[in-house]
């Protein structure tokens, strides 16, 4: 294909999707239509496509145009569904730079831009944690001691939180790579963990069963106060300890656990404390917020996924680690073709992910950032933590609704009468109608109609609309 074909072509790929952005703003444009696979396909004439080759011109307009109007738009105001961000365009074009070079930059000599990019966010987040940063290699007259933190980004935060509990393995049983595990290690986790820390035990062999939920208060936060009791029963058990995780925040209800008390804890015992930031990182960097994360720097490990409040396109995740020598013995496998003694300006990233080849992540987290500024972005997260926590005052003035919790973060649930089936049924004809997008969760053991307000356009008249069509639809059922 020429370069004169290309940039045509680019043209029109970012024409429909100017327009695409703009049908987004428009109000009786529907959020979410969901068809199915077979009609899919037919209108995007795939079939015909792949065979003759020529998606060029006005046929990838077409196409572009066609796929466009099947997606969710996550740039509509009413998209409150999942922990996904809307995306700042100049991140979204980081995503269409970094596609093009394609710098699989998981050693240094196959990216060397896309690695200095993540090199910088990693050490701006560790800065953001209140850690040590990294020395950059070639920097003149860095001062920077043995001491530092480090970290990988990784492509989401599940993989982040695998890649987190390996360092500590390594960490606190570093023959368990060679020998295997010696079965009775535990990992403490919150009630309202996400699936993701549960998972990463069975994978990495310590047996699902010693994913061990710590009590919890009544709105299922971590109660910091009975985990010196449970320690103690656990060791009395025969049971090693591994890590303790804290949220911050939980994924169900977004609240933070008691970071500090169970760092304190942590500390006090030797005991790795990993902090799953994965939704709630914004709080760190939020003047305003950053009480919800008092102690976070007493962790060994922080996961922080981009991709959530921080605008930034899927996927974009990063492993955080106090101490540089926990990450870069996370693994001691070694791929001797692509890592020997080498001399070279800059660093190879792959030793330290369970990724070998690697985008750059960094690339779109910094554009997403750059485009706002770091006062923008404190502003957008602040700004939507307000936007639930007003939601949830209104909520509690009707007597209709009722809310389980005020929310700490974005995310606002909520239900309409107390049957679990009910706010399933409500929520499924909400997306029929296409009006809005939201989400469910179980939560206080009860079914919760449920909102992460992730678009920055979302505004209060946007949600008091939803929850009038919440009401109608439930007068609807009762009839
Ligand atoms: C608290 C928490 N941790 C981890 C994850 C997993 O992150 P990802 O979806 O990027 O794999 C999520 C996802 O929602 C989450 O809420």
């Amino acid at each position: 294909m020429s370069k004169e074909n290309f940039k045509n072509n680019a043209k029109a790929v970012v024409s429909a999707l100017s327009k695409y952005l703009d049908q987004c703003e428009e109000p009786s444009s529907p959020v979410i239509h969901q068809r199915p696979i077979f009609d899919i396909l037919n209108k995007l004439n795939v079939e015909e496509l792949i065979k003759t080759g020529d998606l060029d011109g006005p046929k990838l307009e077409k196409f572009t145009t066609d796929y466009l109007d099947e997606t969710t738009k996550l740039h509509n105001p009413h998209y409150m569904a999942h922990q996904v961000s809307v995306p700042h365009t100049t991140g979204a074009l980081g995503s269409f730079i970094d596609g093009l070079t394609n710098n699989a930059m998981a050693i240094y000599e196959m990216g060397p831009a896309a690695t200095a990019i993540e090199y910088f966010m990693i050490n701006w987040m560790l800065g953001k944690i209140g850690w040590k940063q990294a020395p950059i290699p070639g920097k003149p007259d860095d001062t920077t001691t043995n001491s530092h933190g480090s970290g990988v980004m990784t492509h989401g935060g599940s993989l982040a939180n695998l890649t987190a509990l390996v360092a500590a393995r390594s960490a606190k049983f570093p023959n368990i790579w060679r020998d295997g595990n010696p079965g009775n290690i535990v990992v403490l986790v919150p009630e309202q963990s996400h699936y993701s820390l549960k998972r990463t035990v069975g994978i990495i062999g310590l047996g699902e069963n010693n994913c061990i939920s710590m009590p919890a208060d009544e709105d299922g936060r971590v109660m910091a106060e009975k985990i010196p009791e449970l320690i103690e029963k656990l060791k009395n058990d025969g049971k090693q300890i591994m890590a303790i995780v804290g949220n911050a925040c939980g994924t169900a209800a977004g609240l933070y656990d008691p970071l500090d008390k169970i760092g304190e804890i942590c500390n006090e015992q030797n005991i790795w404390f990993h902090v799953d930031a994965a939704h709630g990182a914004g709080a760190i960097i939020c003047d305003e917020y950053r009480y919800l994360v008092k102690g976070i720097e007493r962790a060994d490990s922080v996961i922080w996924d981009a991709h959530k409040m921080f605008r930034t396109p899927i996927l974009s995740a990063a492993v955080l680690v106090k101490n540089h020598h926990h990450i870069d013995h996370a693994f001691s496998q070694k791929a001797s073709y692509l890592v020997h003694e080498k001399e070279q300006p800059g660093v190879d990233q792959m030793m330290r992910a369970v990724e070998c080849t690697k985008s750059g992540l960094g690339l779109k987290m910094f554009m997403s950032i750059a485009a706002i500024g770091e006062d923008g972005l404190s502003d957008f997260i602040s700004g939507r933590t307000k936007l639930a926590a007003q939601a949830a005052n209104y909520l509690n003035t009707l007597n209709d609704f009722e809310c389980p919790v005020m929310p700490e973060t974005n995310i606002l649930c909520f239900r309409i009468g107390n049957n679990d089936q009910r706010q399933l049924e409500i929520r499924k004809k909400l997306l029929k109608a296409g009006n809005f997008y939201i989400s469910t969760t179980m939560y206080k053991n009860a079914r919760w109609l449920r909102c992460a307000i992730m678009n920055p356009d979302t505004s209060f008249d946007d949600l008091k609309e939803l929850f009038d069509e919440v009401r109608e639809i439930n007068t609807k059922l009762d009839i």
